[in-house]
């Protein structure tokens, strides 16, 4: 165990040194029509670095969490990379959007097991100020883990699975609480929501609530974000389109026609010029 917390703690000092020392050149509000239809989060730091206010929504109903889905994409719309930074969404996406404001009011993270691949994943806010934004929102330090996965994951594996001070929610099915089982008795800190068909998210959301999760940001991958955007889990996308192509062909965030109308639209300056910032609804608005 003592070797897992000082894990943990090498990676959550270099996280910290990475986004503390990022330039971030500030994005520019190309569009905002959130009226006040929206809640506004941030401080003068985020409002600086943002061009105002980050929006979220209330929450769909009364037993679901309010959920956004976060993607960065290529210039040509793709996102599987194992690097989704060689994408060109640059710093500002990285630190201000994805580690960041999209994350910084939410209980919980909630990511695809094929994207958390490399064992030191761990979903949280990094930088100062938006600790800081967090700690003023009387939040957790770091937000609740939850890996949707069907055939279970290898808990012996990963760091986010093997810190008791990380709250880790496992959304699964029978096949695959059965194969973590064993490891599962050992690590109380985790909390399994086992779902009797692999299509009944929205069953596994309502228990992520009734667990206590308010407001939950999903960072895909795209398996994991079609399936929540199909059962029509998400009021919010954060989207932001780099200026790289590349990424893997034919790999969009979602394949099907999208019903969102886009409310926020910003612009990168300095190193992040052409990078676009897109905050689309699916909400009636
Ligand atoms: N550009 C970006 O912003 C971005 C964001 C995230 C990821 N990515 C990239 O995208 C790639 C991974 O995406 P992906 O679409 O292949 O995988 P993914 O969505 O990350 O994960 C898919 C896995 O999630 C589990 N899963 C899927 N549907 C589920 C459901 N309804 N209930 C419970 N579990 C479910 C299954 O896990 P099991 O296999 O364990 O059963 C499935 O294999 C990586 O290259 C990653 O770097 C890019």
């Amino acid at each position: 165990m003592a070797d897992w917390e000082e894990r943990f703690d090498a990676l959550v000092e270099r996280k910290t040194a990475e986004a503390r020392e990022a330039a971030i050149a500030p994005l520019v509000t190309d569009r905002d029509e959130t009226g006040d239809r929206l809640a506004g989060i941030g401080n003068a730091w985020s409002r600086a670095m943002f061009g105002g206010l980050f929006y979220v929504s209330p929450s769909a109903s009364g037993d679901l969490p309010a959920t956004n889905l976060v993607f960065v994409q290529s210039r040509d719309g793709n996102t599987v990379t194992n690097d989704p930074s060689t994408l060109g969404g640059g710093k500002v996406d990285t630190h201000l959007i994805y580690e960041g404001l999209s994350r910084v009011a939410a209980d919980a993270v909630l990511v695809g097991a094929r994207t958390i691949g490399g064992g030191q994943f761990v979903m949280s806010v990094w930088r100062p100020e938006l600790v800081a934004l967090r700690a003023a929102m009387a939040l957790p330090r770091h937000p609740v883990q939850i890996v949707a996965t069907l055939h279970g994951v290898r808990l012996e594996e990963d760091l986010m699975f093997n810190v008791p001070q990380l709250r880790v929610i496992l959304i699964t099915v029978a096949r695959g609480e059965e194969a973590m089982r064993v490891r599962l008795q050992t690590r109380p800190w985790i909390t399994p929501v086992v779902m009797d068909d692999p299509l009944d998210l929205p069953a596994a959301f309502r228990e992520l609530r009734r667990l206590g999760i308010e407001r939950l940001s999903c960072i895909g991958g795209r398996t994991l974000a079609g399936a929540a955007l199909d059962a029509g889990l998400i009021q919010d996308i954060y989207l932001t389109t780099g200026t790289n192509t590349g990424g893997e062909p034919d790999t969009p965030f979602y394949s099907k026609r999208l019903n969102a109308r886009e409310v926020v639209r910003k612009h990168g300056t300095g190193p992040d010029a052409g990078v676009v910032f897109q905050h689309l609804t699916t909400r009636p608005f």
